[in-house]
């Protein structure tokens, strides 16, 4: 049995930090081994946010670097920019014609600017272009152009992947077939709580992250910075309440985790050493993808081959399915 598919978009937004790595990459790359697995790196849905051309050039190297250096194997999975693929063009037309408006009126990210604006008693359309308003329209198509199975997502996702379900259906069930393979949802644990440098939930937003591959330096000032408690070196501590050690768990093993906490518990330790200690395995760790990463932004030429290498085996199979469509629905094909 041909083994199935899954498939995910990856908004290019710079360096990933540890939360986005154990919540969201890991995970997705994990599916590799089970699933014939697909990853390309939304850059059309970023202009709709990002117009600064060289930001968005340079955004997208990171992210594709990131994931390589993160251990995405492009001989095993594809990996491919979504503006490669003119297919996906194509899709979002056929598939605005069977979304009703309604239903992107009521998607959430559109939802939230003009609940933003309404609030700030600004025009409820403010800064709100199209691309905003039918993304759930072009991330179907994205989705749809594979025959994907599964989709690995985040909680905010959901509601984009029920749409895509929506819209797939409402163009089989007027074709009265299967064109479409309804997709599902891949929710990673949404247990999975990293916590940032000040005890809150790690995220951009927060400005508590801690970032990938900053060199090793930087790491150690992020982590020097973490928020403790204002207690005495002499004190004793409890290592569960403590946002290094809650980190330290992440990457330590059971016998050094054990051991830091004995420390904590007799008293006589400062801060500053749980930080260091927690510096050397975060380090060791994220070394080896640092230096990955690090390579791929210097031969930036490797990172083009390989996702044009993705591009042109993900575009036999969109073509192929386009070709189709075309087909099933009274396009005609010349060719
Ligand atoms: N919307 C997703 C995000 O913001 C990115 C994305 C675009 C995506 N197209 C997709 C994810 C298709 C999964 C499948 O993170």
């Amino acid at each position: 049995m041909a083994k199935k598919v899954s498939l995910t978009g990856i908004k290019p937004t710079g360096m990933p930090h540890i939360g986005n790595y154990l919540g969201a990459i890991k995970p997705a790359l994990k599916l590799a081994e089970e699933y014939e697995s697909r990853y390309f790196i939304a850059d059309y849905h970023a202009l709709n946010a990002v117009k600064d051309k060289e930001k968005l050039k340079s955004m997208t190297y990171e992210v594709a670097a990131s994931w390589l250096a993160c251990g995405l194997d492009p001989e095993k999975s594809l990996l491919y920019k979504q503006s490669d693929i003119r297919e996906t063009f194509e899709l979002t037309i056929i598939l605005a014609a069977f979304t009703p408006k309604g239903l992107m009126n009521r998607a959430h990210a559109y939802k939230a600017k003009v609940d933003e604006n309404i609030s700030k008693k600004e025009d409820p359309d403010a800064n709100i272009n199209m691309g905003l308003f039918t993304y759930p329209v072009l991330m179907a198509a994205d989705i749809l152009l594979f025959d994907s199975d599964v989709v690995p997502i985040g909680k905010d996702q959901q509601q984009h992947l029920e749409m895509t379900a929506d819209i797939a259906e409402s163009v089989n069930k007027n074709y009265k077939k299967e064109l479409f393979k309804i997709p599902a949802a891949k929710m990673g644990k949404s247990t999975q709580y990293i916590v940032g440098t000040d005890g809150r939930k790690m995220s951009k937003s927060y400005d508590n992250t801690i970032e990938m591959f900053l060199p090793e330096k930087k790491l150690r000032k992020k982590i020097m910075k973490i928020v403790t408690k204002p207690v005495s070196i002499e004190a004793k501590k409890d290592p569960e309440d403590c946002n290094v050690f809650e980190l330290y768990k992440l990457f330590a093993t059971k016998k050094q985790q054990k051991e830091l906490a004995e420390k904590y518990r007799t008293g006589g330790m400062a801060y500053s050493y749980a930080k260091e200690q927690l510096f050397e395995v975060m380090n060791e760790f994220l070394k080896p993808m640092r230096e990955k990463y690090e390579y791929f932004m210097d031969n930036k030429d490797e990172i083009e081959e390989i996702l044009k290498t993705g591009a042109s085996k993900a575009r036999e199979i969109a073509k192929r399915k386009i070709k189709f469509l075309r087909k099933e629905i009274g396009i005609i094909n010349i060719d």
